[in-house]
């Protein structure tokens, strides 16, 4: 009958649908789902408190499964409270600190470093950060690992050579003239969505991506293969983020009582066209 066979859900939430990094997230969170005869609920968080707080309620109240919880404008320990009391297995992406819950990772450290050196040893020196506001852990890092490397160097990224906008290509586009006031001989850019951006700024302004400025990004989403010159990045595995995240959890609403999990995947560097060689 219907009722034995209800379908298991598992809420997801995401900060950003329009980003192609949490469409291939999503696609793996459904590959995984659909192994196990369960159901992805998705919401947008959209980056908004007010909206997350609704969404997470929503799910509670509709008593899914279990919850991947990637929109992190909540606190980690914020989401502890709520879902611990509600008895709810849940796994949170990009707040990778390891206090709670299981987790899947990458080194975003050593991304941030993998980004600097490549950058270095094509001769930058003057190099500014395009980042969001209020980066979550995971963003940290990367800006942590980046200027470990330039300190190796014996440069200091300076605060006003990191800038701050939205984590998207209109933030990219519309950050597009302060980052032209540094004078950078390349930037990098804490996400692709805003080098996409970025790029259609530095176009309109008759600028050459390498020869004016060069343009390292992050993630490896599918337009970075098809903007002009092909975007160099680091690669962030997001389909296979997305599925072993869904099976962790899945395990966990299983047998809530096992041990820690912890899962870290691969970051590699996609070297394209848009950093130039300089002396
Ligand atoms: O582009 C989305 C970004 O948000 C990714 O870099 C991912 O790590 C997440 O933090």
């Amino acid at each position: 009958n219907l009722i034995m066979r209800s379908t298991q859900t598992i809420g997801v939430l995401i900060p950003n649908l329009a980003n192609p990094f949490f469409s291939m997230f999503i696609k793996g969170i459904q590959k995984a789902a659909q192994a196990h005869q369960f159901v992805p609920i998705i919401f947008d968080a959209n980056h908004n408190l007010e909206l997350q707080d609704l969404y997470l309620e929503e799910l509670i109240k509709r008593a899914a499964n279990g919850l991947i919880i990637a929109s992190a404008t909540l606190d980690a320990n914020d989401i502890d409270r709520i879902l611990t009391r509600n008895g709810i297995p849940y796994l949170l992406f990009d707040q990778n600190d390891a206090q709670v819950g299981d987790r899947v990772w990458v080194d975003d450290y050593k991304g941030g470093q993998m980004a600097a050196n490549y950058l270095l040893q094509s001769g930058h020196r003057r190099i500014a950060l395009l980042i969001g506001e209020n980066p979550t852990k995971n963003i940290q890092q990367r800006i942590s690992g980046f200027r470990s490397v330039m300190r190796q160097y014996q440069l200091n990224l300076a605060d006003d050579m990191i800038i701050e906008t939205e984590m998207t290509k209109l933030g990219g586009y519309q950050a597009v003239d302060k980052l032209l006031a540094k004078a950078p001989t390349a930037v990098f850019t804490i996400n692709d969505e805003m080098a996409v951006g970025l790029y259609r700024g530095l176009t309109e302004r008759g600028l050459k991506i390498p020869q004016n400025l060069s343009i390292m990004g992050y993630d490896d989403i599918d337009l970075a293969q098809f903007v002009a010159p092909k975007l160099t990045t680091i690669r962030q595995p997001a389909f296979e983020m997305g599925r072993v995240a869904t099976e962790l959890l899945i395990e966990r609403i299983n047998d809530p009582r096992l041990d820690h999990q912890d899962r870290q995947l691969p970051l590699e560097l996609i070297e394209r066209d848009s950093v130039q060689t300089i002396s």
